[in-house]
């Protein structure tokens, strides 16, 4: 060059810096509607923009530093006149994809591809190379068999230093501090920078008394409900809804504290199913068909009582306190601060029950 131009190269700090890479690897692609118009764009290659907001760059470890491997010992830079160098670098083209560097040699000639079959396959090899064993490794542990379930967790750890994304799972955990639930709002990723020791706790969505006796309420339609079918499958733990609509669908809904099923039974088209085809009829004994294998030897699970929810035995036809000699009291769970106060007689009850029909408002 010198010998051509007269100039003397030196070598420029920015060759060494992020930003020189940047200026050509920071890629937004736009996208077009019908007319031709832009519609958007697509941040398709932002390697800069990663890198600044990573590790990488506090630790000033360049994109040079990875993608531009030295060359060992002297290498002559030109083979006119050349001198060696020590310690060449060069901007090796090896990336994180080499499906698409062997579609572009496939279809060499309909793309136009200049580079030589040869040259595209080393490349795709050294893509396949570094993928393998320089980006990252992954690691299951520890293995452990509760009961029926197996856990193990997952750890991708980046083989330059960071771990880059422990699988966690959010839990629910009645002791951890709550975080603000937000039904329907999208989350915010977490923060794989943060902290990745202890569980994730789910947030609430449901006041704990209230899931409580929701849970009973839906305890209840197996127990003396529509599904008392159920009852034959001798656990306490079950809960569900039957369900029938417009003559076309038939469902039940049930579950077990770490299982869920749903049965729908019905046509495609929406044709009726028949006068008699109710949630209890065919759903349900499908549902317990299913549910009989599936917790064949899981233990029972038992709720603890909540400590703002308080139990009363009722008159099971007014739902206010049942006096201590009535028969067909029954015990229920209620919110201790809506819970019914009035004590009702045996004879007032049967007066309530006969004349008037019970107001929800009689029993706060
Ligand atoms: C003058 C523009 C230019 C500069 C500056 C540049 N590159 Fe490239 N680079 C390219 C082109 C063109 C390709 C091939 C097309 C592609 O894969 O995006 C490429 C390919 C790559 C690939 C392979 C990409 C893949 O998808 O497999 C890597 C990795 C890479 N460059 C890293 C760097 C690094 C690190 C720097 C800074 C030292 C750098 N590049 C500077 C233009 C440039
Ligand atoms: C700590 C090492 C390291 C640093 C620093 C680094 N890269 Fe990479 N880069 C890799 C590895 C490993 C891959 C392949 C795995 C992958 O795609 O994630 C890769 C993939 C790429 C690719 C191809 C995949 C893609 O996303 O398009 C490009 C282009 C690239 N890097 C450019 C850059 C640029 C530009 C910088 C600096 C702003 C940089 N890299 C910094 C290690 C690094």
């Amino acid at each position: 060059m010198q010998s051509v131009t007269g100039y003397v190269q030196s070598e420029a700090p920015h060759l060494k810096q992020s930003e020189l890479c940047a200026s050509c690897h920071t890629l937004i692609t736009e996208a077009f509607g019908p007319d031709g118009e832009v519609i958007g764009s697509l941040p398709e290659q932002m390697n800069y923009q990663e890198w600044l907001h990573s590790a990488f760059n506090k630790e000033e470890r360049s994109c040079q530093s990875c993608h531009m491997p030295r060359a060992e010992g002297p290498i002559r830079v030109s083979s006119v006149l050349g001198d060696t160098r020590d310690r060449l670098a060069q901007h090796v083209f090896v990336g994180g994809n080499a499906f698409m560097v062997r579609m572009l040699n496939r279809y060499r000639n309909e793309l136009g591809v200049a580079a030589l079959p040869a040259e595209m396959e080393a490349t795709a090899r050294a893509t396949v190379r570094q993928l393998q064993d320089e980006t990252a490794s992954v690691s299951i542990s520890p293995l452990e068999m509760n009961g029926r379930q197996l856990a193990f967790s997952v750890e991708v750890r980046n083989l330059t230093g960071d771990t880059i994304y422990k699988a966690r799972y959010p839990e629910v955990c009645a002791e951890c501090p709550q975080p603000v639930a937000t039904t329907g709002a999208d989350q915010p990723p977490p923060d794989v920078a943060a902290d990745t020791s202890g569980p994730i706790p789910a947030p609430r969505v449901l006041d704990e008394g209230n899931a409580f006796i929701m849970n009973s309420m839906l305890q209840d339609v197996i127990r003396r409900g529509t599904a008392i079918r159920a009852k034959s499958l001798n656990r306490n733990d079950l809960a569900g809804k039957t369900g029938t609509t417009n003559e076309a669908d038939t469902w039940f809904n049930g579950y077990q504290k770490n299982l869920v099923a749903s049965v729908w039974v019905g046509f495609s088209d929406h044709r009726p199913v028949g006068d008699n085809e109710y949630g209890s009829n065919s759903p349900l004994p499908i549902w317990m068909d299913f549910m009989k294998v599936a917790l064949d030897g899981v233990p029972e699970e038992t709720r603890q009582q909540p400590s703002d929810v308080v139990t009363l035995k009722i008159d099971p036809r007014t739902g206010e306190p049942a006096s201590p000699d009535q028969q067909n009291a029954l015990f229920e769970y209620f919110l201790a601060d809506h819970a019914p106060t009035t004590r009702a007689s045996s004879q007032t009850t049967t007066d309530i029950d006969s004349k008037q029909p019970v107001r929800p408002i009689d029993l706060f």
